[in-house]
C-alpha cells in the first residue's frame, strides 16, 4: 500500500472532542516516520477502558497530532456535538470559546465534505452546530463584530460556507426573525455552496480567467447544490433554495434562471448579500481581504443591482455600529 492511498484514509482529529464519549467505540492513531513513509499507530479505542488513556493526555496536554481511519468520522462527529453540549452547558467556559470551539467542528464537517469527498450524510450534522452556535449568539447577545472576529479570514470553500451561515444567522437574529426561520436560514448559509463539490479542486481553485466552459461548470454549482439538498430529504424548501437561487441578482442577469426581484426566494437574497460580504472580506491568493467599510462601499456603490435595496440596507445599518 503507497503512502498516499494509506494517508487519504485517516484524518487528523481533535482528541478535545473526544472527551464526552459517544455510543460508538473507533480506534485512534498517531504518525509515524516509517522510513520516509507514513505509518498510522494505534494509540488506543474510545471504549471505555481506553478513554483513561485520553483523557489522562487531555489534562497533561499533548501536542501530538491524532488521527482517526476516514470510516469513522461520522462516530467522530457524534462524539465531538456531544463534548460541544458538554462545553455549551460548562459556566466556567467564556462564550468566545464556546463559539471558537463550534466554528471549528463545523469548518471540520464542512471540510471534510468539501476537500475529502466525505459522503453528504456528514452534513446533517451541521444543525446540530448551528443550533449550539445560535445559542451561544442570543446569549452573548452578538452581533456582526462578534462573528467577524471568529470567522477565518482566508477563503476555502469550507470556511467560505460556515462565514455565510454565520453571517446569515446573525442577520435572522438580529432582525428579529422567529427560531424556524432563523435555524433555516443559518443552515441554508452554511449549505449554499454545497454544489461545488461536484467541481474539480483545480477549477474552484483557478485565479486565472475562466473559458466560458469553465464559467457554465462553475456555474452549475448553484443547481447542482438545489440537487443534492433535495435528495437529502432532510432539508426544508427554504434552505434548498438559497443553494439554488444565491447567484440570481435582483435585477436580473444572474444564473441559473435570471430571476428577477421577489421572485427569488428571500433566504436566497439574504444569502447573496451575505455570501458577497463574505467573498470580499476574504484572502484569497489572488487578491487580498477588502475592510468591511470598503466592501459594504463597492456592494452599495458598484453592485447595487445584484441584491434586494431593502435588504442591504438593513445589512448596513445592522452592522453599522460595528464599523
Ligand atoms: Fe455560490
Ligand atoms: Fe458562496
Amino acid at each position: 500500500m503507497g503512502t498516499v492511498a494509506e494517508e487519504d484514509k485517516f484524518r487528523e482529529i481533535n482528541i478535545e472532542f473526544l472527551a464526552k464519549g459517544g455510543d460508538e467505540a473507533f480506534d485512534i492513531f498517531y504518525k509515524t516516520d516509517n522510513f520516509g513513509e507514513d505509518k498510522f499507530v494505534k494509540f488506543a479505542s474510545t471504549e471505555r477502558k481506553h478513554q483513561e488513556k485520553v483523557m489522562r493526555l487531555l489534562e497533561e496536554g499533548t501536542d501530538q497530532e491524532f488521527y482517526i481511519h476516514e470510516s469513522d468520522l461520522f462516530k467522530y462527529y457524534k462524539y465531538a456535538t456531544n463534548s460541544l453540549r458538554a462545553v455549551m452547558a460548562n459556566p466556567d467556559i467564556p462564550i468566545k470559546e464556546k463559539t471558537e470551539k463550534i466554528y471549528e467542528v463545523s469548518k471540520g464537517v464542512m471540510k471534510e465534505f468539501f476537500e475529502n469527498n466525505t459522503s453528504e450524510k456528514i452534513l446533517e450534522t451541521s444543525e446540530e452546530v448551528m443550533e449550539m452556535m445560535e445559542e451561544c449568539m442570543t446569549t452573548a447577545e452578538a452581533g456582526f463584530h462578534g462573528i467577524a472576529e471568529i470567522t477565518s479570514k482566508d477563503y476555502y470553500t469550507y470556511t467560505h460556507s460556515v462565514n455565510v451561515g454565520l453571517y446569515c444567522m446573525t442577520f435572522g437574529v438580529k432582525s428579529k426573525m422567529s427560531k424556524g426561520d432563523i435555524k433555516q436560514l443559518s443552515l441554508g448559509g452554511m449549505l449554499h455552496d454545497v454544489g461545488k463539490s461536484k467541481i474539480d479542486h483545480a477549477l474552484i481553485n483557478k485565479d486565472g480567467k475562466l473559458t466560458e466552459e469553465e464559467f457554465k461548470k462553475m456555474q452549475s454549482h448553484a443547481t447542482e447544490g438545489g440537487g443534492i439538498l433535495t435528495g437529502m430529504n432532510c432539508f426544508a424548501g427554504n434552505v434548498v433554495r438559497m443553494a439554488a437561487e444565491h447567484h440570481e441578482k435582483f435585477k436580473g442577469g444572474g444564473y441559473p434562471i435570471g430571476k428577477v426581484g421577489n421572485e427569488i426566494h428571500l433566504f436566497a437574497r439574504i444569502c447573496k448579500v451575505m455570501d458577497v460580504y463574505d467573498a470580499l472580506t476574504t484572502r484569497r491568493s489572488y487578491k487580498k481581504a477588502l475592510s468591511a467599510f470598503d466592501t459594504l462601499i463597492i456592494m452599495k456603490k458598484q453592485m447595487a443591482h445584484d441584491f434586494d435595496p431593502d435588504l442591504l440596507q438593513n445589512f448596513i445599518r445592522l452592522m453599522g455600529p460595528d464599523l
